[in-house]
């Protein structure tokens, strides 16, 4: 993982290209659809504009886990941005809880995974549509990545051009998140700030999981304010640009200053 190459960023496309390939049956789903499953496994109360229960997911692992009630029901509170719950970046600290990871069903059909999804660690089927149950496997089976290939776990190090990464970020970015990722947090109350650098020097995971998939919802901007304040999602990188470049944009993000 040290001194990732670009050439072995490339490499990456290969176990997944082998993996379509062997298995006919498999059903490959677009971007499209691999980003809002994405979008569900980040905050599916907050994309689907629903209320999560305020009870503690009956899967929570609250003897050892810290957390209480809503956030608990996010995929990624037990799970993980880098898919790999204690495994990984949830190993220790306030999001701990034991939970393992969801990289092993990378590759695994949609009915396995929705399978799961059906479980009693789970129980999504009572809140997802048979669709959404279907987007999320999706994005679990086909849209995850490897993250220790490109972005070092202990230093934080990408393996990304800044450089290279900046047209993207003119190009997709700035009409929200302004020239220097420093606008207003959309979401927030008026006058508060989000720093992409800060962001995602703190946490590239996440940045780099949002960079794919978008953030969950849709948000006012009063940018562009045509009639009565259009309502926006964030863009999906996911078949916009290619996993380099969605890497690049990441580097790019660190190197933005900080607060
Ligand atoms: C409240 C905690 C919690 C939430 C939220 C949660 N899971 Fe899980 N998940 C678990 C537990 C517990 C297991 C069983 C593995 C274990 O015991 O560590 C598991 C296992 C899995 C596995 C199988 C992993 C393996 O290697 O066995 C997948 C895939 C998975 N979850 C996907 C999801 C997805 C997608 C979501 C969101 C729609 C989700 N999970 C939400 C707790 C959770
Ligand atoms: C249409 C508006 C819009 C565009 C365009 C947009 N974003 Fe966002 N982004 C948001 C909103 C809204 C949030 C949630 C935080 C907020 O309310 O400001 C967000 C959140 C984020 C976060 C997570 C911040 C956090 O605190 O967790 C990252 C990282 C991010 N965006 C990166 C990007 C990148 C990179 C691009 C370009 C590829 C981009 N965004 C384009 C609207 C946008």
């Amino acid at each position: 993982m040290l001194g990732m190459t670009k050439s072995a960023l490339k490499c990456l496309y290969f176990p997944l290209a082998l993996l379509f390939s062997s298995s006919p049956m498999a059903e490959s789903y677009d971007s499209y659809a691999l980003a809002e499953g994405g979008r569900l496994y980040d905050n599916w109360a907050l994309e689907l504009d629903k209320e999560a229960p305020n009870s503690t997911h009956p899967g929570y692992n609250d003897y050892k886990g810290k957390k209480r009630g809503a956030s608990t029901w996010r995929c990624k509170e037990c799970h993980g941005w880098d898919y790999e719950g204690a495994m990984g970046l949830y190993g220790k600290g306030e999001h701990y809880t034991g939970t393992t990871g969801i990289s092993a069903y990378r590759g695994a059909s949609i009915d396995e995974i929705v399978t799961v999804l059906r479980n009693d660690n789970h129980g999504f089927d009572q809140i997802f549509t048979e669709e959404q149950l279907t987007k999320v496997a999706a994005f679990v089976g086909q849209g995850l990545l490897n993250m220790r290939a490109f972005i070092n776990p202990r230093t934080k190090k990408v393996a990304g051009e800044a450089s290279k990464g900046r047209l993207t970020y003119q190009e997709q970015c700035t009409l929200c998140h302004g020239s220097s990722g420093k606008a207003r947090n959309l979401s927030k109350k008026r006058g508060q700030k989000l720093y992409l650098g800060d962001v995602a020097n703190e946490n590239p995971w996440k940045a780099m999981h949002k960079i794919r998939f978008g953030h969950p919802g849709k948000f006012y901007t009063n940018k562009y304010d045509v009639e009565g304040r259009p309502r926006m999602n964030m863009p999906a990188m996911l078949g916009v640009v290619p996993l380099e470049g969605q890497v690049d944009l990441l580097a790019y993000l660190m190197s933005l200053s900080a607060k």
